[in-house]
Protein backbone atom coordinates (compact mmCIF):
# COMPACT_ATOMS: atom_id res chain seq x y z
CA UNK A 1 0.00 0.00 0.00
CA UNK A 2 2.92 2.17 0.95
CA UNK A 3 4.77 2.10 -2.84
CA UNK A 4 0.85 2.13 -4.19
CA UNK A 5 0.48 5.75 -2.73
CA UNK A 6 3.82 6.81 -3.37
CA UNK A 7 3.59 6.51 -6.86
CA UNK A 8 0.17 4.86 -8.15
CA UNK A 9 0.36 4.78 -11.73
CA UNK A 10 4.36 3.34 -11.49
CA UNK A 11 3.04 0.59 -9.55
CA UNK A 12 0.42 -0.53 -11.64
CA UNK A 13 2.74 -0.45 -14.64
CA UNK A 14 5.80 -2.30 -12.15
CA UNK A 15 3.10 -5.42 -11.09
CA UNK A 16 1.89 -6.33 -14.61
CA UNK A 17 5.38 -8.28 -14.62
CA UNK A 18 3.67 -11.15 -12.57
CA UNK A 19 1.00 -12.23 -15.44
CA UNK A 20 -2.39 -11.43 -16.49
CA UNK A 21 -4.51 -11.87 -13.17
CA UNK A 22 -2.21 -10.55 -10.18
CA UNK A 23 -3.71 -10.81 -6.61
CA UNK A 24 -2.80 -8.20 -4.32
CA UNK A 25 -4.06 -9.83 -1.21
CA UNK A 26 -7.13 -11.81 -0.17
CA UNK A 27 -9.60 -8.82 -1.39
CA UNK A 28 -8.27 -7.53 -4.71
CA UNK A 29 -7.36 -8.78 -8.26
CA UNK A 30 -5.62 -7.14 -11.07
CA UNK A 31 -6.80 -7.79 -14.58
CA UNK A 32 -3.43 -7.13 -17.42
CA UNK A 33 -5.07 -8.07 -20.47
CA UNK A 34 -7.69 -7.51 -22.69
CA UNK A 35 -9.30 -10.72 -22.54
CA UNK A 36 -9.77 -11.10 -19.15
CA UNK A 37 -10.82 -7.47 -18.62
CA UNK A 38 -13.32 -8.35 -21.30
CA UNK A 39 -14.71 -11.09 -19.32
CA UNK A 40 -15.29 -8.92 -15.90
CA UNK A 41 -16.70 -5.75 -17.62
CA UNK A 42 -19.30 -7.96 -19.92
CA UNK A 43 -20.16 -9.16 -16.51
CA UNK A 44 -21.09 -6.27 -14.92
CA UNK A 45 -24.89 -6.07 -13.48
CA UNK A 46 -24.86 -10.22 -12.97
CA UNK A 47 -21.11 -11.62 -12.12
CA UNK A 48 -19.89 -8.33 -10.75
CA UNK A 49 -20.78 -4.79 -9.74
CA UNK A 50 -19.83 -1.79 -10.20
CA UNK A 51 -17.98 -0.94 -6.87
CA UNK A 52 -18.48 2.78 -6.73
CA UNK A 53 -20.97 4.94 -8.05
CA UNK A 54 -21.06 7.69 -10.17
CA UNK A 55 -20.34 10.00 -6.69
CA UNK A 56 -17.74 7.83 -5.45
CA UNK A 57 -19.79 6.38 -2.77
CA UNK A 58 -20.07 3.02 -2.04
CA UNK A 59 -22.79 1.13 -2.95
CA UNK A 60 -25.18 0.78 0.22
CA UNK A 61 -26.46 -2.27 -1.05
CA UNK A 62 -30.67 -2.46 0.32
CA UNK A 63 -32.41 -0.97 -2.44
CA UNK A 64 -29.51 -1.56 -5.27
CA UNK A 65 -31.14 -4.09 -7.37
CA UNK A 66 -34.32 -1.98 -8.01
CA UNK A 67 -32.04 1.11 -8.20
CA UNK A 68 -29.95 -0.70 -10.85
CA UNK A 69 -33.44 -1.96 -13.10
CA UNK A 70 -34.10 1.87 -12.70
CA UNK A 71 -30.80 3.40 -13.51
CA UNK A 72 -30.50 0.74 -16.66
CA UNK A 73 -33.90 1.94 -17.85
CA UNK A 74 -33.20 5.46 -17.53
CA UNK A 75 -29.54 4.85 -18.84
CA UNK A 76 -31.19 3.33 -22.39
CA UNK A 77 -33.87 6.31 -22.37
CA UNK A 78 -31.04 8.84 -22.23
CA UNK A 79 -28.37 6.91 -24.31
CA UNK A 80 -31.13 7.74 -27.57
CA UNK A 81 -30.11 11.39 -26.85
CA UNK A 82 -26.55 11.18 -26.89
CA UNK A 83 -26.38 8.80 -29.60
CA UNK A 84 -24.98 9.48 -33.18
CA UNK A 85 -28.36 11.43 -34.90
CA UNK A 86 -29.05 12.90 -30.67
CA UNK A 87 -25.30 14.25 -31.56
CA UNK A 88 -26.04 15.56 -34.98
CA UNK A 89 -29.06 17.76 -33.94
CA UNK A 90 -26.35 19.98 -31.92
CA UNK A 91 -23.26 20.07 -34.04
CA UNK A 92 -23.52 24.24 -34.50
CA UNK A 93 -24.04 24.80 -31.18
CA UNK A 94 -20.83 22.75 -30.04
CA UNK A 95 -18.24 25.19 -31.51
CA UNK A 96 -19.60 27.92 -30.73
CA UNK A 97 -19.54 27.28 -26.64
CA UNK A 98 -15.90 26.94 -27.34
CA UNK A 99 -15.26 29.88 -29.03
CA UNK A 100 -16.76 31.66 -26.30
CA UNK A 101 -15.27 30.21 -23.37
CA UNK A 102 -12.11 30.84 -25.59
CA UNK A 103 -12.83 34.35 -26.03
CA UNK A 104 -12.89 35.09 -22.64
CA UNK A 105 -9.39 33.09 -21.64
CA UNK A 106 -8.11 35.50 -24.56
CA UNK A 107 -9.29 38.50 -22.55
CA UNK A 108 -7.90 37.13 -19.52
CA UNK A 109 -4.34 35.82 -21.47
CA UNK A 110 -3.62 33.02 -19.08
CA UNK A 111 -6.21 30.35 -17.68
CA UNK A 112 -5.59 27.30 -15.00
CA UNK A 113 -6.30 24.81 -17.37
CA UNK A 114 -8.50 21.95 -15.31
CA UNK A 115 -10.90 24.57 -14.11
CA UNK A 116 -11.15 26.58 -16.83
CA UNK A 117 -11.67 23.65 -19.29
CA UNK A 118 -14.18 21.94 -16.22
CA UNK A 119 -15.90 24.80 -17.03
CA UNK A 120 -16.16 24.95 -20.97
CA UNK A 121 -17.14 20.96 -20.45
CA UNK A 122 -20.07 21.53 -18.26
CA UNK A 123 -21.12 23.69 -20.67
CA UNK A 124 -21.28 21.41 -23.73
CA UNK A 125 -22.93 18.92 -21.88
CA UNK A 126 -25.52 21.26 -20.21
CA UNK A 127 -26.29 23.14 -23.40
CA UNK A 128 -26.40 19.91 -25.26
CA UNK A 129 -28.86 18.70 -22.45
CA UNK A 130 -30.85 21.09 -21.48
CA UNK A 131 -30.73 23.85 -24.28
CA UNK A 132 -28.73 26.92 -24.44
CA UNK A 133 -30.56 28.07 -20.88
CA UNK A 134 -28.42 26.48 -18.49
CA UNK A 135 -29.22 28.68 -15.29
CA UNK A 136 -27.14 27.91 -12.38
CA UNK A 137 -26.16 24.42 -13.50
CA UNK A 138 -22.10 24.65 -14.30
CA UNK A 139 -21.87 26.70 -11.22
CA UNK A 140 -23.26 24.09 -9.22
CA UNK A 141 -22.08 20.89 -11.23
CA UNK A 142 -18.62 22.78 -9.83
CA UNK A 143 -20.08 23.33 -6.53
CA UNK A 144 -20.99 19.40 -5.89
CA UNK A 145 -17.63 18.25 -7.38
CA UNK A 146 -16.04 20.50 -4.60
CA UNK A 147 -18.29 18.97 -1.98
CA UNK A 148 -17.17 15.39 -3.01
CA UNK A 149 -13.53 16.30 -2.50
CA UNK A 150 -11.71 15.33 1.20
CA UNK A 151 -11.90 18.54 3.23
CA UNK A 152 -8.54 20.64 4.02
CA UNK A 153 -9.44 19.57 8.00
CA UNK A 154 -9.85 16.19 8.98
CA UNK A 155 -12.78 16.08 10.75
CA UNK A 156 -13.41 14.42 14.33
CA UNK A 157 -14.69 10.78 13.81
CA UNK A 158 -18.39 11.43 15.13
CA UNK A 159 -19.10 14.03 12.17
CA UNK A 160 -18.84 11.51 9.45
CA UNK A 161 -22.28 12.71 7.80
CA UNK A 162 -20.93 16.24 7.07
CA UNK A 163 -19.52 15.64 3.88
CA UNK A 164 -22.62 13.61 3.09
CA UNK A 165 -25.18 16.82 3.87
CA UNK A 166 -23.33 18.69 2.21
CA UNK A 167 -23.24 16.54 -0.74
CA UNK A 168 -27.07 15.91 -0.75
CA UNK A 169 -27.80 19.82 -0.30
CA UNK A 170 -25.75 20.46 -3.35
CA UNK A 171 -26.98 17.58 -5.27
CA UNK A 172 -30.75 18.72 -4.22
CA UNK A 173 -30.09 22.10 -5.30
CA UNK A 174 -28.46 20.89 -8.62
CA UNK A 175 -31.46 18.32 -9.08
CA UNK A 176 -34.12 21.05 -8.76
CA UNK A 177 -32.40 23.75 -10.84
CA UNK A 178 -31.92 20.50 -13.87
CA UNK A 179 -35.94 19.97 -13.53
CA UNK A 180 -36.85 23.80 -13.53
CA UNK A 181 -34.80 24.08 -16.98
CA UNK A 182 -36.20 20.28 -18.32
CA UNK A 183 -39.62 21.41 -17.74
CA UNK A 184 -39.13 24.78 -19.44
CA UNK A 185 -38.28 22.75 -22.67
CA UNK A 186 -41.76 22.36 -22.93
CA UNK A 187 -42.65 25.95 -24.07
CA UNK A 188 -39.49 27.01 -24.96
CA UNK A 189 -38.38 24.58 -27.97
CA UNK A 190 -36.28 26.65 -29.30
CA UNK A 191 -32.20 25.95 -30.64
CA UNK A 192 -30.81 22.86 -31.90
CA UNK A 193 -29.97 21.27 -28.43
CA UNK A 194 -31.73 20.10 -25.53
CA UNK A 195 -32.28 16.47 -27.03
CA UNK A 196 -31.96 14.54 -23.84
CA UNK A 197 -34.51 16.99 -21.80
CA UNK A 198 -37.11 17.29 -24.94
CA UNK A 199 -36.86 12.82 -24.70
CA UNK A 200 -37.15 12.79 -20.86
CA UNK A 201 -39.80 15.15 -21.24
CA UNK A 202 -41.72 13.03 -24.10
CA UNK A 203 -40.81 9.65 -21.54
CA UNK A 204 -42.19 11.80 -18.51
CA UNK A 205 -45.70 12.09 -20.51
CA UNK A 206 -45.94 8.31 -21.57
CA UNK A 207 -45.29 7.48 -17.79
CA UNK A 208 -41.75 5.60 -18.16
CA UNK A 209 -40.17 7.96 -16.11
CA UNK A 210 -41.02 10.23 -13.60
CA UNK A 211 -39.49 14.00 -13.69
CA UNK A 212 -37.65 13.21 -10.52
CA UNK A 213 -35.73 10.24 -12.44
CA UNK A 214 -35.39 12.70 -15.22
CA UNK A 215 -33.61 15.43 -13.19
CA UNK A 216 -31.26 12.57 -11.68
CA UNK A 217 -30.23 11.01 -15.15
CA UNK A 218 -29.41 14.52 -16.39
CA UNK A 219 -27.26 15.47 -12.98
CA UNK A 220 -25.74 11.64 -13.24
CA UNK A 221 -24.74 12.35 -16.93
CA UNK A 222 -23.37 16.24 -16.03
CA UNK A 223 -20.91 14.69 -13.43
CA UNK A 224 -19.75 11.77 -15.30
CA UNK A 225 -19.08 14.05 -18.48
CA UNK A 226 -17.79 17.50 -17.37
CA UNK A 227 -14.89 16.63 -15.10
CA UNK A 228 -13.56 13.57 -17.73
CA UNK A 229 -14.01 15.40 -20.40
CA UNK A 230 -11.88 18.56 -19.01
CA UNK A 231 -8.75 16.37 -17.94
CA UNK A 232 -8.69 14.52 -21.68
CA UNK A 233 -8.52 18.53 -23.22
CA UNK A 234 -5.91 19.20 -21.27
CA UNK A 235 -3.79 16.31 -21.72
CA UNK A 236 -3.80 16.94 -24.75
CA UNK A 237 -3.13 20.61 -25.49
CA UNK A 238 -0.35 19.96 -23.03
CA UNK A 239 0.75 16.51 -25.33
CA UNK A 240 0.20 19.25 -28.52
CA UNK A 241 2.58 21.84 -26.71
CA UNK A 242 5.25 19.28 -26.06
CA UNK A 243 5.22 18.01 -29.76
CA UNK A 244 4.88 20.90 -32.30
CA UNK A 245 5.33 19.10 -35.25
CA UNK A 246 2.05 17.65 -34.56
CA UNK A 247 0.52 20.58 -33.43
CA UNK A 248 1.48 21.80 -36.88
CA UNK A 249 -0.35 19.21 -38.56
CA UNK A 250 -3.67 19.17 -37.06
CA UNK A 251 -3.72 23.15 -37.67
CA UNK A 252 -2.83 22.04 -41.29
CA UNK A 253 -5.59 19.87 -41.24
CA UNK A 254 -7.82 22.43 -39.80
CA UNK A 255 -7.00 25.39 -41.98
CA UNK A 256 -7.81 22.96 -45.21
CA UNK A 257 -10.53 21.16 -44.55
CA UNK A 258 -12.25 24.15 -42.81
CA UNK A 259 -11.12 26.59 -44.48
CA UNK A 260 -11.50 29.62 -41.81
CA UNK A 261 -15.64 28.60 -40.27
CA UNK A 262 -16.33 26.48 -37.22
CA UNK A 263 -16.35 22.78 -37.06
CA UNK A 264 -19.47 20.69 -36.58
CA UNK A 265 -19.93 16.79 -35.67
CA UNK A 266 -20.29 16.28 -39.47
CA UNK A 267 -16.57 17.25 -40.02
CA UNK A 268 -15.30 14.64 -37.55
CA UNK A 269 -14.59 12.11 -40.08
CA UNK A 270 -12.62 14.13 -42.31
CA UNK A 271 -10.61 15.59 -39.15
CA UNK A 272 -8.50 12.13 -39.51
CA UNK A 273 -5.21 13.67 -37.73
CA UNK A 274 -7.25 15.73 -34.81
CA UNK A 275 -9.25 12.78 -34.34
CA UNK A 276 -5.97 10.48 -33.93
CA UNK A 277 -4.37 13.21 -31.48
CA UNK A 278 -7.79 12.55 -29.24
CA UNK A 279 -7.16 8.70 -29.14
CA UNK A 280 -3.95 8.78 -28.67
CA UNK A 281 -4.31 11.19 -25.91
CA UNK A 282 -7.26 9.02 -24.53
CA UNK A 283 -4.53 6.08 -24.99
CA UNK A 284 -1.49 7.69 -22.97
CA UNK A 285 -4.03 9.58 -20.08
CA UNK A 286 -7.31 7.86 -19.93
CA UNK A 287 -8.76 9.77 -17.28
CA UNK A 288 -10.75 7.20 -15.57
CA UNK A 289 -7.40 5.38 -15.00
CA UNK A 290 -8.97 2.29 -12.88
CA UNK A 291 -12.16 0.60 -12.68
CA UNK A 292 -13.13 -1.32 -10.01
CA UNK A 293 -15.64 -4.22 -10.06
CA UNK A 294 -16.85 -6.06 -6.68
CA UNK A 295 -17.96 -9.94 -7.18
CA UNK A 296 -21.53 -10.54 -6.42
CA UNK A 297 -21.44 -14.48 -7.14
CA UNK A 298 -19.09 -17.06 -7.36
CA UNK A 299 -16.83 -17.32 -10.51
CA UNK A 300 -13.74 -18.30 -11.83
CA UNK A 301 -11.26 -16.12 -13.53
CA UNK A 302 -8.46 -17.57 -15.67
CA UNK A 303 -8.98 -20.45 -13.65
CA UNK A 304 -8.77 -18.93 -10.44
CA UNK A 305 -11.71 -18.99 -8.22
CA UNK A 306 -13.26 -15.62 -7.01
CA UNK A 307 -15.89 -15.29 -4.10
CA UNK A 308 -18.82 -12.65 -3.64
CA UNK A 309 -17.44 -9.41 -1.81
CA UNK A 310 -13.74 -9.91 -3.59
CA UNK A 311 -12.87 -6.79 -6.01
CA UNK A 312 -10.91 -6.98 -9.24
CA UNK A 313 -9.65 -4.15 -10.96
CA UNK A 314 -9.27 -3.22 -14.41
CA UNK A 315 -6.96 -0.11 -15.50
CA UNK A 316 -7.28 1.49 -18.74
CA UNK A 317 -3.55 3.01 -18.15
CA UNK A 318 -1.83 -0.40 -17.98
CA UNK A 319 -3.65 -2.03 -21.17
CA UNK A 320 -3.01 1.04 -23.19
CA UNK A 321 0.50 0.89 -22.30
CA UNK A 322 1.02 -2.83 -23.07
CA UNK A 323 4.31 -3.06 -25.33
CA UNK A 324 2.23 -6.23 -26.58
CA UNK A 325 -0.47 -4.51 -28.16
CA UNK A 326 1.52 -0.92 -28.62
CA UNK A 327 4.92 -0.34 -30.10
CA UNK A 328 6.83 2.17 -28.29
CA UNK A 329 4.03 2.19 -25.52
CA UNK A 330 4.69 5.33 -24.12
CA UNK A 331 5.60 7.76 -27.07
CA UNK A 332 3.12 10.02 -28.19
CA UNK A 333 2.04 8.40 -31.74
CA UNK A 334 -1.10 9.89 -33.47
CA UNK A 335 0.12 8.14 -36.75
CA UNK A 336 -0.48 4.37 -34.86
CA UNK A 337 -3.85 5.31 -35.60
CA UNK A 338 -3.51 6.43 -39.12
CA UNK A 339 -1.24 3.72 -40.07
CA UNK A 340 -2.98 0.67 -38.15
CA UNK A 341 -3.78 -2.01 -40.71
CA UNK A 342 -7.33 -3.42 -40.66
CA UNK A 343 -5.04 -6.47 -41.31
CA UNK A 344 -3.97 -6.58 -37.38
CA UNK A 345 -6.95 -5.28 -35.48
CA UNK A 346 -6.33 -4.08 -32.20
CA UNK A 347 -7.78 -6.71 -29.72
CA UNK A 348 -11.18 -5.56 -28.21
CA UNK A 349 -10.46 -3.94 -25.48
CA UNK A 350 -6.69 -3.42 -25.67
CA UNK A 351 -8.08 0.31 -26.11
CA UNK A 352 -10.47 1.09 -23.41
CA UNK A 353 -10.87 4.58 -22.21
CA UNK A 354 -14.46 3.78 -22.34
CA UNK A 355 -15.23 1.24 -20.49
CA UNK A 356 -16.89 -1.83 -21.71
CA UNK A 357 -19.95 -4.13 -21.02
CA UNK A 358 -23.14 -3.21 -19.66
CA UNK A 359 -21.90 0.05 -17.98
CA UNK A 360 -19.62 1.37 -20.69
CA UNK A 361 -19.60 5.05 -20.83
CA UNK A 362 -23.06 5.83 -21.76
CA UNK A 363 -21.66 9.62 -23.12
CA UNK A 364 -18.21 8.15 -25.17
CA UNK A 365 -19.86 9.19 -28.90
CA UNK A 366 -20.52 12.24 -27.18
CA UNK A 367 -17.74 12.72 -25.69
CA UNK A 368 -15.24 12.32 -29.21
CA UNK A 369 -17.43 14.34 -31.10
CA UNK A 370 -17.11 17.13 -28.47
CA UNK A 371 -13.39 16.57 -28.12
CA UNK A 372 -12.59 16.88 -32.26
CA UNK A 373 -14.55 19.65 -32.17
CA UNK A 374 -13.05 21.61 -29.13
CA UNK A 375 -9.54 20.43 -30.42
CA UNK A 376 -10.20 21.69 -34.04
CA UNK A 377 -11.96 24.75 -33.00
CA UNK A 378 -9.22 26.20 -30.05
CA UNK A 379 -6.10 24.70 -32.52
CA UNK A 380 -7.42 26.61 -35.39
CA UNK A 381 -8.63 29.86 -33.96
CA UNK A 382 -6.33 30.42 -30.40
CA UNK A 383 -2.66 29.68 -29.40
CA UNK A 384 -2.34 27.91 -26.33
CA UNK A 385 0.82 27.17 -24.83
CA UNK A 386 1.97 26.23 -22.07
CA UNK A 387 2.62 29.37 -19.79
CA UNK A 388 6.40 29.64 -18.48
CA UNK A 389 7.60 28.05 -15.40
CA UNK A 390 4.63 26.10 -14.55
CA UNK A 391 5.04 22.18 -13.94
CA UNK A 392 1.76 20.02 -13.95
CA UNK A 393 2.05 17.00 -11.29
CA UNK A 394 -0.03 13.94 -12.38
CA UNK A 395 -3.31 13.94 -10.28
CA UNK A 396 -4.84 10.39 -10.04
CA UNK A 397 -6.44 11.43 -6.69
CA UNK A 398 -9.78 11.11 -7.88
CA UNK A 399 -9.35 11.02 -12.07
CA UNK A 400 -6.02 11.42 -13.94
CA UNK A 401 -5.11 14.73 -14.62
CA UNK A 402 -2.59 17.63 -15.27
CA UNK A 403 -3.19 19.33 -11.91
CA UNK A 404 -1.18 23.28 -11.75
CA UNK A 405 -0.95 23.24 -15.74
CA UNK A 406 -1.60 26.68 -17.21
CA UNK A 407 -1.95 27.84 -20.86
CA UNK A 408 -1.17 31.28 -22.27
CA UNK A 409 -3.90 32.04 -24.85
CA UNK A 410 -3.90 34.34 -28.23
CA UNK A 411 -5.98 34.52 -31.04
CA UNK A 412 -4.25 32.99 -34.26
CA UNK A 413 -5.26 33.55 -37.86
CA UNK A 414 -6.50 29.94 -39.85
C1 LIG B 1 -13.03 11.86 -22.25
C2 LIG B 1 -14.24 11.80 -21.75
C3 LIG B 1 -14.79 10.60 -21.02
C4 LIG B 1 -14.18 9.47 -20.58
C5 LIG B 1 -12.71 9.09 -20.70
C6 LIG B 1 -15.20 8.65 -19.96
C7 LIG B 1 -14.97 7.38 -19.44
C8 LIG B 1 -15.95 6.61 -18.81
C9 LIG B 1 -15.74 5.28 -18.30
C10 LIG B 1 -14.44 4.50 -18.38
C11 LIG B 1 -16.91 4.88 -17.74
C12 LIG B 1 -17.19 3.50 -17.11
C13 LIG B 1 -16.79 3.47 -15.65
C14 LIG B 1 -16.75 2.04 -15.12
O1 LIG B 1 -16.78 1.08 -15.88
O2 LIG B 1 -16.68 1.88 -13.89
C15 LIG B 1 -17.86 5.96 -17.88
C16 LIG B 1 -19.15 5.94 -17.40
C17 LIG B 1 -20.09 6.91 -17.68
N1 LIG B 1 -19.93 7.99 -18.52
FE1 LIG B 1 -18.20 8.60 -19.35
N2 LIG B 1 -16.39 9.31 -20.02
C18 LIG B 1 -16.20 10.50 -20.67
C19 LIG B 1 -17.15 11.44 -20.98
C20 LIG B 1 -18.50 11.28 -20.78
C21 LIG B 1 -19.52 12.16 -21.30
C22 LIG B 1 -19.26 13.36 -22.21
C23 LIG B 1 -20.73 11.69 -20.83
C24 LIG B 1 -22.11 12.18 -21.09
C25 LIG B 1 -22.43 12.92 -22.11
C26 LIG B 1 -20.45 10.52 -20.00
C27 LIG B 1 -21.40 9.78 -19.33
C28 LIG B 1 -21.12 8.66 -18.59
C29 LIG B 1 -22.10 7.99 -17.75
C30 LIG B 1 -23.56 8.43 -17.54
C31 LIG B 1 -21.45 6.89 -17.17
C32 LIG B 1 -22.03 5.88 -16.20
C33 LIG B 1 -22.55 4.67 -16.94
C34 LIG B 1 -23.13 3.62 -15.99
O3 LIG B 1 -22.68 3.51 -14.86
O4 LIG B 1 -24.04 2.90 -16.43
N3 LIG B 1 -19.09 10.29 -20.01
N4 LIG B 1 -17.26 7.01 -18.55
Amino acid sequence: MRAFERDRLGFLLHQRQYGDLVRFDDELYMVNSPVLAEAVLKHTNSTYAITRDLLGEEADGGSASEDLVRWMRARKLAGHGLNRTGVRAAEERLAATVVRHAESWRALGTIDAIPALEELSAHLIAEFCLGPEVGNVPALVARLQDALLPGTVSLPARWPSLRKRRLHRVGRELASEVSRLIEGRRTRQEGCSGVVADLLNAACDEGAITPRGAASIVVAILFAAHETTAAALAWLFLLLDQQPDVHSRVRDEVDGELTGRLPTASDVPRLVVTEAVVKETLRLYPPLWMLERTVEQPTELAGHPLHPGQRVAVSPFVLHRDPRHYDQPTAFRPDRWIERSTATPLPKYAFMPFGGGPRNCLGAHFAMVAMVVATATLAGRYRLSRTAGTVPVFSTRTILQPRGLAFDVATRSP
